[in-house]
């Protein structure tokens, strides 16, 4: 039987952020521009205008900056359990769940979001990437697929490994630091639209708008 290649309807995305309904929503916001992909979990984070998440991804208690781009199989901020206790099982702190009481344990949900994760603007989270708890990601940074991010990240460096280790840098310091300047990401739609087409050159890009 040949494989017929049959495209899905693709959905214009628009100020309204597009959820997959496949996927769970606890108390998180998402910008203009914003898409979720299929099978997405995602508790008490915010994504920024135009940050998109592909299939299969994990998000917690994180704050995501602006221009995102989350491949699929990423999990952003696994929850820890406790380690202390007699059992690491979550039947302690989901009590109601298995009958061992009529509230859960809020300790344990109040220590998690102590563990936040922040990422910038412009980040690419490549395929199966892991960033572990209370990780900050400069702005511009690539994470490649399948990292496990232990430590925090400079803005516009790229890393990669078990745990994730700087391999290069996207452009110069003094590249990197125009960037920053310039801010792009902050612009309003209309000066977006105005200047979209130079944003395939970086070199012109900055010549033009550095500070
Ligand atoms: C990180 C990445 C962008 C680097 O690409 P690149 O600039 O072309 O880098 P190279 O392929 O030249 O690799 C540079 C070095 O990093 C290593 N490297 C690259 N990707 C790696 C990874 N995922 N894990 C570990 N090491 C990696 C290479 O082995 C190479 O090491 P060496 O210098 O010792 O030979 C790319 O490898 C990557 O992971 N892209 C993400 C792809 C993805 O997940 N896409 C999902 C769709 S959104």
């Amino acid at each position: 039987m040949p494989l017929i290649y049959k495209p899905k309807q693709e959905e214009k995305l628009s100020i309204t952020p597009y959820i997959d309904e496949s996927s769970q929503i606890i108390n998180s916001y998402a910008g203009k521009w914003t898409s979720i992909g299929a099978y997405n979990k995602i508790i008490e984070s915010s994504f920024g205008d135009y940050t998109y998440t592909m299939d299969d991804v994990t998000v917690n208690y994180t704050e995501i900056g602006k221009f995102c781009s989350i491949a699929s199989h990423v999990c952003i901020n696994p929850v820890q359990h406790p380690m202390n206790r007699v059992t690491q099982h979550h039947m302690t702190y989901r009590k109601v769940s298995y009958g061992f009481g009529s509230e859960d344990d809020e300790e344990i949900f109040d220590w998690r979001r102590t563990q936040r994760v922040k990422i910038g603007h412009d980040v690419w989270i490549g395929h199966g990437a892991i960033i572990m708890k209370g990780v900050e990601i400069g702005t511009g940074a690539v994470i490649a697929s399948g990292s496990i991010v232990t430590k925090n990240v400079d803005p516009y460096t790229i890393v990669a490994g078990v745990p994730a280790k700087p391999i290069k840098r996207r452009f110069s310091p003094e590249i990197s630091d125009c960037l920053l300047k310039i801010s792009w990401w902050d612009w309003s739609r209309e000066k977006l639209e105005t200047h979209f087409d130079e944003l395939n050159d970086v070199e012109t890009f900055i010549v033009a708008h550095r500070k």
